[in-house]
C-alpha cells in the first residue's frame, strides 16, 4: 500500500426529513445563493422544503444548470453572486449542479479568467466560498468530494478539476428524494458508481485488502440493489442502499493507498464533450472495451473481481475473465444503459472523433502504469462499435 494522506471534511446527513437540518448547517446571517438544475427539484418537493428550511435566511436562486454544466451558464450565477455580494453557496441537485456550484464557488475567489481554474487540475485554487449540498441522484460522488466537472460548450471541451478548498461543508442525503428519478437517470447513477469503483480498484494488487474488499462490497451492493430500484421505484431501503453506495464509491476512502487508473472516465468526457451522451452512458461503453484491452496488464486483478464479485471459479483464466467482464456489460445493459458506439447512432467517426481530442487535450498516457496511448484508445473504441 502506497503513502497517503486522507482528508475528507464534508459532513454527512443522511435520512428522511434531514432538510429540515439546514435552518442551523447554514449560517444565521448569510446571503445564501441556493443553485438548481432545470426544475425537478420543484416537482418533487424538495425545492420546497429547502425553502422552508430557510425562512429565516437571506436567500437567492440561480436555476438552470444544465447536465454537464456548462462554463457560459455558470457565468451568469457568478455574476449573480458578486452583485447580490453572496456569502454561501447551497447546491440543491445532482452532480451536474453539485460541480457548477464548486465552479462558482472558486470562481468567486479567484484571480483570473474562471475557465483557467482547470489548468493544471485546480492546482492554483487557493480559497472557495463555503457551499452546502443536498443531493438529489447518487451517482458521482461530488457530494463529499473535492471533484467537478465543467464543459465549455464553446470549444467543446470537459475538463476537471480538484480543490480541497471546495470540498462541502455538509450534505443532505434524503433517500426519498430520488423516489422520482426517470428510470434512465436510476441506470445513469449505478452505472456511473461501479465505474468509480472499478476506477480505482481493477488495477494491480498493491497489498491493499481493506480497500480491494471496500471496493467489492461496494460492487455487490450496487449489482444487488440497481436493479430493484427499477423494478420498484418507491423502496425506501433500496433507494438509501444505492445512495450511500454512490457516496462511498467516490468520497476517497477505497482510494486511499492503491493504484488507480480513470482512463475510461477520461474517454468518456471527450464522448460527451463531442456528441452529448450521458456521462454514464460513455462508461458502460468504454469501461468493458478497456478491460478486455488491457486484459494482460490488470489480470491479476480481473481474476480476483471475475472470483469475488461474479462468483466465477470454474474454468480457465481467460474463461473466467472474459465472463466476468461480460456479465459486467450485461448489469449495466440491466440498468438500462446500453454498452455499443452504434446503441447510441455513432459510428467509426466517434472513434477518430474521440482519439483526436485525446491528442489534442494531450491525454496520451492514461491510466495507472501511463500506458493508455491514443493508440489503446482506439482499440478500446473500435471494440465497442
Ligand atoms: O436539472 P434537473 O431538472 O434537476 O434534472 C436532472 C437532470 O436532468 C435530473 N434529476 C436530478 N435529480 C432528480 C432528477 N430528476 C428527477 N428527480 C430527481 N430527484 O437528472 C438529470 C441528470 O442530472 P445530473 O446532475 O446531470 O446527473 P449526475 O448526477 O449523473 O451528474 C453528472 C455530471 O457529474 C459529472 C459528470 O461528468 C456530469 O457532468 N461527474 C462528476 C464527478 C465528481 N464531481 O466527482 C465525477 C463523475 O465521474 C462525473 O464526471
Ligand atoms: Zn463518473
Amino acid at each position: 500500500m502506497f503513502n497517503f494522506d486522507f482528508h475528507n471534511p464534508t459532513q454527512v446527513l443522511f435520512g428522511q426529513g434531514q432538510i429540515s437540518a439546514l435552518a442551523r448547517l447554514v449560517p444565521a446571517g448569510a446571503r445564501v445563493l441556493m443553485l438548481y438544475g432545470g426544475g425537478s427539484i420543484k416537482r418533487n418537493g424538495t425545492y420546497e422544503e429547502v425553502r422552508a428550511a430557510l425562512a429565516g435566511h437571506t436567500v437567492f436562486e440561480f436555476g438552470g444548470i444544465e447536465p454537464n454544466p456548462t462554463l457560459e451558464t455558470l457565468e451568469g450565477a457568478i455574476a449573480l453572486a458578486r452583485r447580490e455580494q453572496v456569502d454561501f453557496l447551497l447546491a440543491v441537485g445532482g452532480g451536474s449542479v453539485i460541480d457548477g456550484s464548486k465552479f462558482v464557488a472558486a470562481a468567486l475567489c479567484f484571480d483570473g479568467e474562471p475557465w483557467t481554474i482547470m489548468d493544471k487540475g485546480g492546482a492554483a485554487v487557493q480559497r472557495a466560498l463555503p457551499l452546502g449540498v443536498v443531493l438529489t441522484l447518487p451517482a458521482t460522488g461530488s457530494e463529499t468530494n473535492s471533484a467537478a466537472v465543467v464543459t465549455r460548450r464553446a470549444t467543446q471541451e470537459k475538463r476537471a478539476f480538484m480543490s480541497r478548498a471546495v470540498f462541502p461543508r455538509f450534505a443532505i442525503l434524503d433517500p426519498s428524494k430520488t423516489f422520482s428519478l426517470p428510470a434512465r437517470q436510476v441506470g445513469n447513477g449505478v452505472v456511473d458508481a461501479f465505474v468509480h469503483v472499478m476506477e480505482q480498484y481493477l488495477t494491480y494488487p498493491a497489498d491493499a485488502p481493506v480497500q480491494d474488499r471496500f471496493a467489492e462490497g461496494l460492487l455487490q451492493t450496487l449489482i444487488e440493489e440497481g436493479p430493484k430500484a427499477l423494478a420498484t421505484p418507491e423502496d425506501y431501503a433500496v433507494r438509501a442502499n444505492l445512495m450511500w453506495s454512490a457516496t462511498l464509491a467516490l468520497n476517497g476512502l477505497i482510494g486511499v493507498g492503491v493504484p488507480q487508473d480513470w482512463a475510461t472516465h477520461m474517454l468518456g468526457h471527450e464522448l460527451t464533450a463531442l456528441y452529448g451522451l450521458d456521462h454514464a452512458q460513455t462508461l458502460a461503453i468504454v469501461l468493458p472495451s478497456m478491460l478486455r484491452v488491457r486484459k494482460a496488464a490488470k489480470r491479476a486483478k480481473l481474476l480476483q473481481f471475475a472470483e469475488r464479485v461474479w462468483g466465477l471459479r470454474a474454468g480457465d483464466e481467460d474463461t473466467r475473465i472474459e465472463a466476468a467482464i461480460t456479465r459486467t456489460e450485461q448489469f449495466f445493459a440491466q440498468m438500462g444503459v446500453p454498452t455499443r458506439l452504434a446503441d447510441y447512432g455513432l459510428d467509426a467517426s466517434a472513434v477518430d472523433g474521440v482519439v483526436q481530442a485525446l491528442e489534442a487535450h494531450r491525454l496520451t498516457k492514461l491510466g495507472e502504469a501511463r500506458d493508455v496511448t491514443p493508440d489503446v484508445a482506439r482499440q478500446a473504441l473500435e471494440l465497442a462499435r
